[in-house]
């Protein structure tokens, strides 16, 4: 979900329309506004932001005013369920991103003490129970902390008082709340993504903290209303960041980046006169980078799947035990946590709440972490011991993308910074540093493949069902292939080590059922080549993904893409991929940048 906030000397609802379109790909399945002019003025309705700002009538005066973009958790998506929620007597207006655990306990008393329920969100309760508090307040900041000491659960919230039309009051617990400032005006939202066309100065609120934005200025507050000192950051995003810029989505956009991107993630981090790489922000010594025994990766959706390929790149390079497990899962079930252990979160927004959630747990049981991250300053990043930032810019697409491919490049480096203090070679140092280089080229080359991509994509797009196979290396690789093309053209794909086919899935193959092989030139090749004529016998069409054509008896299409060191490769293999998802996404006509069910940052549980 989204949420934004301003107060200055403008009219509120187009700055806040701007800003939440720019959110939208959080969450959309409805959208509100509300601001003060003598009283609250609110729209709120369900679907796009597109549909709010048709809503909103041209005289929808007000300097004051705040902003929402939801992705339902509690009650379905409806006008009622839309942010934000007022209270009854129409003088508070909230807008809230989270979840309020104890929820149902509050409305019952609420409505013990006389509150009518509008909605079905937990969100309301923050209305009605600050409308309560205001009345014994002498400030609005107070009734919103009074008002938060009886609530259990996480939120990011902005509050708006019709009677004090000078200020907003936003929080901060476990959902990001970030505030802009301007001259002579002050923005506050869930994410920069909201402020950049207005303001480069942001300031992160930490969890527990609130603030005070009045149009001169700002006041932050820690929970026991102390106040806190904060100073501003300056972000370096362009606007252009977050336009489509020519393309016809941010997805095909941010997939064209990936030879900038992945240039960026190695700028300045490659040391080719002693075959190391420079990663400035670990905050670890080599003394202790030789000291962990086992590398944990943790993270979420396509963050897990490059965990899972940063897992491999840092065994065969380090030589050091590694595995990736999905930060959701690891959360939940008491991990052992050890000394000799370096863990590793990975987050593009740097906001995932169960990754968030895993950080805290290990932090707490004196685990050390890493985090690989591309938002600077984001929850994740400020909770990690050290990490490394993709500066891949913002990613837009629900969709990972160019995030996805600089966090496998981020764990090369890492892996080959692991490797040189322990027992990679020089010359083997030196393969992977010059590999690294050329791989902005080498994606490039691939980009230049996709009207034959495409016409894959459209030949197959009708299909029920797709299998993604690929073998140790290219294990990863396949499951991020059918995660993309689940998730954007909606067509189910099952991803399966190549070598287990014969154990359980071949039962499946027929001629309804295509096969994306990743089949790279490794060690594995001849296995990989078997597994293909075992497809075939069963009547299935195989798209071959690797590095050189296909004997035709083996795969009936066939994508050939440039070779590099065997340990990168799997880099490379995975942007087909992307552009196989996007185009078949196109063809069957789905809403490519924001998939139904998804959102870009997963801030709740
Ligand atoms: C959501 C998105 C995925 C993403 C995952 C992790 O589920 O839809 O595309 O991979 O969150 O996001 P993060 O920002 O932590 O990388």
């Amino acid at each position: 979900c989204g949420i934004v906030a301003y107060i200055g000397p403008k009219d509120a609802a187009p700055i806040l329309l701007e800003g939440l379109q720019r959110l939208e790909y959080r969450g959309y399945d409805s959208a509100g506004v509300v601001v003060v002019n003598k009283g609250l003025k609110m729209r709120k309705v369900k679907g796009r932001v597109a549909d709010l700002a048709a809503a909103v009538p041209a005289r929808f005066k007000g300097a004051t005013g705040i902003g929402h973009t939801r992705w339902a958790t509690h009650g379905v998506p409806s006008d009622e369920n839309a942010h934000p929620h007022l209270s009854n007597d129409e003088r508070i207006a909230v807008v809230h991103n989270g979840v309020i655990e104890n929820a149902d306990e509050l409305r019952a008393k609420l409505e013990a003490d006389g509150a009518v329920f509008l909605s079905e969100t937990d969100t309301e309760v923050l209305a009605h129970l600050i409308a309560r508090t205001v009345k014994e307040s002498d400030s609005l900041d107070e009734a919103v902390r009074t008002a938060l000491k009886r609530v259990v659960g996480t939120y990011g919230i902005a509050v708006i008082d019709a009677e004090r039309p000078g200020e907003i009051v936003v929080a901060r617990n476990g959902s990001p709340i970030v505030l802009g400032i301007g001259e002579r005006e002050m923005f506050a939202a869930s994410d920069v993504a909201a402020l950049v066309r207005y303001t480069r100065q942001v300031v992160h609120l930490e969890d527990g903290e609130l603030a005070v934005l009045k149009a001169d200025g700002f006041h932050t507050f820690a929970s026991d209303a102390r106040e806190t000192a904060k100073e501003p950051l300056t972000v370096d995003w362009e606007t252009a960041n977050y336009d489509t810029g020519g393309y016809e989505h941010y997805l095909l956009k941010e997939i064209s980046e990936q030879p900038d991107t992945v240039a960026r993630t190695l700028r300045g981090r490659l040391d080719e006169r002693f075959n190391v790489a420079h990663l400035g922000g670990l905050n670890m010594d080599a003394r202790e980078i030789r000291s962990f025994r086992r590398v944990k990766i943790i993270g979420c959706g396509s963050a897990y799947y490059s965990g899972q390929i940063g897992a491999q790149l840092i065994e065969e390079l380090a030589r050091v035990p590694a595995d990736a497990e999905p930060a959701s899962e690891f959360r939940y079930r008491n991990p052992v946590v050890e000394p000799d252990t370096l863990y590793v979160a990975i987050s593009q927004s740097g906001e995932t709440y169960d990754t968030l959630a895993a950080v805290q747990e290990l932090k707490r049981k004196g685990g050390r972490v890493l985090g690989i991250v591309n938002t600077v300053g984001s929850a994740i990043a400020r909770e990690c011991d050290g990490g490394v930032y993709l500066h891949a810019g913002p990613e837009v697409s629900v969709a990972s993308t160019k995030a996805f491919t600089s966090t496998a490049v981020a764990f090369a480096l890492l892996a080959l910074h692991m490797g040189r203090v322990r027992d990679l070679s020089p010359a083997d140092g030196r393969r992977i540093c010059e590999g690294l280089r050329r791989l902005p080229d080498q994606i490039k080359e691939i980009l230049a493949l996709e009207p034959e991509i495409k016409e894959l994509a459209r030949k197959h797009a009708s299909a029920p069902s797709m299998m993604f196979i690929g073998r140790v290396r290219g294990y990863p690789v396949a499951r991020e292939g059918a995660q993309k093309l689940k998730e954007i053209s909606y067509v189910h794909a099952e991803a399966y080590p190549a070598s287990e086919l014969k154990h359980g899935p071949l039962a499946l193959i027929g001629p309804e059922m295509p096969t994306v092989a990743i089949v790279p030139d490794d060690e594995l090749l001849d296995k990989n080549l078997t597994a293909l004529g075992e497809i075939r016998a069963r009547g299935g069409q195989v798209i071959m993904v690797g590095h050189r054509v296909a004997d035709p008896k083996l795969a009936e299409d066939c994508l050939v893409v440039p070779k590099n060191e065997v340990e990168l490769d799997p880099i490379l293999l995975s942007i087909p991929l992307q552009l196989f998802a996007y185009h078949a996404a196109v063809a069957l006509e789905r809403d490519v940048d924001k998939p139904r069910n998804l959102a870009k940052s997963v801030t709740v549980e």
